[in-house]
């Protein structure tokens, strides 16, 4: 039976195309069931950081979920739970210390919303209710976090049902006329906040939420290495909780376990997903500091945000099986001196056609396509580069994610890389063969 809409009972995430049936992953590479073996370049979708088929990890969740799978955080507190907490508190950024688990990001992005609402309005400050965010940027696809993600594309059919959410743009060097290289330019600096700040009146503003590196939206785009200092000297002038959207970037996907490290500045609340648990099971947190969370406790004494599977047993097994794993090998700091090897490998990628760009992070790398390399100028949506690009690389057996829209909105291709943390010199060469055999091939 093709796996494909309608001849399979499955509504796909694309009702358009057939779909290989991955059976087995180890390391860095995933098999289907026809003997097809695929190069995971991407950890699927930036979550495989540890590779697939870890067996200490497996075993980790086997064993929780033979304990006990499932209880309520209304009514119970569990083993995992508190240990996952205390190794975070351990890593944490600053005073980040107290953790809510939930079981996506997008949830997350949710719930660190609402506790920025909450706290203001537990602070006698009602008033306090506008989000500001970047674009481009992503937050999730539930409906506060779609409205606070900058893709209009998704938003398409829901906007009647969207929150207004001003925007302030994005520090992506490759489209600002400056290329990153003025301290004075808004955009680059992170000026630009202030000014919007301003004409919101930051008495309306509850919080600003941005990804501390590009994520897709603007394909790994590294911000200047001033630009959260002034966010975070902005926010604190102005009232605004700054929310550090780390799904993406964060658990150690740019060679620092929080991706703002380098920069020396930490945000109001953070929320990571993805990689905090490598995909052994769905997870992700809010992190925040008790400066916030005793607002809530003295006050309706509970963020209003209960889920099901908040603070989950087996969730939270994955995610601390993941975290020990990651701390156990170094694998944060295997990933930042890998690092380099990567991106010098990547660099290869620049004279191929229609290659305008290359950058990253650690092991975060977006290439970024281009119609016109002099220009910059991207391609029309209707040549549908991307989506060819992608066909062609998963024909090579690479998997990289895609992103589109980026360059004004409607316009602009680009795919990127986050292997696993494991991941050898010898892959970073095959990444690169594949990715040209797949520009060859288009
Ligand atoms: C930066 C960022 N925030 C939030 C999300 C939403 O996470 P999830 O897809 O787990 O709901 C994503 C997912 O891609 C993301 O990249």
């Amino acid at each position: 039976m093709p796996r494909r809409y309608p001849a399979s009972h499955v509504l796909y995430r694309n009702l358009d195309r057939e779909y290989p049936l991955i059976v087995r992953g180890s390391g860095c590479w995933l098999y289907d069931d026809a003997g097809r073996e695929y190069l995971d370049a991407c950890g699927g979708a930036y979550v495989a950081c540890l590779g697939h088929g870890v067996p200490e990890v497996v075993e980790a969740v086997a064993e929780q979920v033979r304990k006990v799978a499932y209880v309520s955080g209304m009514s119970f507190t569990n083993e995992p739970a508190e240990a996952l907490a205390d190794e975070l508190a351990e890593l944490a950024l600053g005073d980040l210390t107290r953790f809510y688990f939930l079981s996506s990001g997008s949830d997350a992005i949710e719930a660190a919303l609402k506790l920025a609402r909450q706290y203001w309005v537990e602070r006698d400050r009602p008033g306090k209710s506008v989000l500001v965010a970047l674009a481009p940027g992503y937050h999730g696809n539930t409906l506060l976090a779609l409205a606070a993600g900058a893709r209009d594309h998704y938003k398409k059919f829901f906007q009647p049902w969207l929150l207004e959410v001003p925007r302030v743009p994005a520090p992506y060097a490759y489209r600002c006329a400056c290329r990153g290289a003025d301290a004075a330019c808004p955009r680059c600096s992170g000026r630009a906040l202030e000014e919007t700040l301003a004409w919101l009146g930051p008495e309306n503003v509850a919080a600003f939420i941005a990804e501390p590196v590009g994520g897709s939206s603007t394909g790994a785009s590294v911000p200047r290495e001033d630009y959260w200092r002034t966010i975070r000297d902005i926010c604190d002038r102005n009232e605004v909780l700054w929310i550090a959207d780390e799904i993406l970037v964060g658990a150690g996907r740019t060679g620092t376990w929080s991706a703002l490290e380098p920069y020396g500045a930490v945000p109001d609340i953070q929320v990571m997903g993805k990689g905090l648990s490598g995909g052994y099971a769905p997870l992700a947190s809010v992190a925040a500091p008790s400066r916030i969370t005793d607002v809530l406790a003295r006050g309706s004494r509970a963020l209003l945000h209960a889920q099901t599977f908040s603070h989950t047993p087996a969730l939270c097994a994955a995610g601390l099986a993941a975290v020990r794993y990651i701390r156990k090998h170094d694998l944060v700091s295997r990933g930042a001196s890998m690092g380099p090897i990567f991106h010098q490998k990547l660099a290869a990628l620049r004279g191929l056609p229609h290659v305008g760009d290359v950058r990253g992070r650690g092991l975060l790398a977006g290439i970024e396509f281009v119609a016109d390399t002099d220009t910059r100028a991207p391609f029309p949506r209707g040549e549908r580069f991307t989506e060819r690009f992608q066909a062609a690389a998963e024909r090579a057996g690479l998997m990289v994610w895609p992103n589109t829209g980026h360059a004004d909105g409607v316009n602009g291709d680009l795919v990127v890389l986050a292997p696993p943390y494991i991941i050898t010199e010898a892959e970073i060469d095959e990444i690169v063969t594949r990715f040209r055999s797949a520009i060859g091939d288009m």
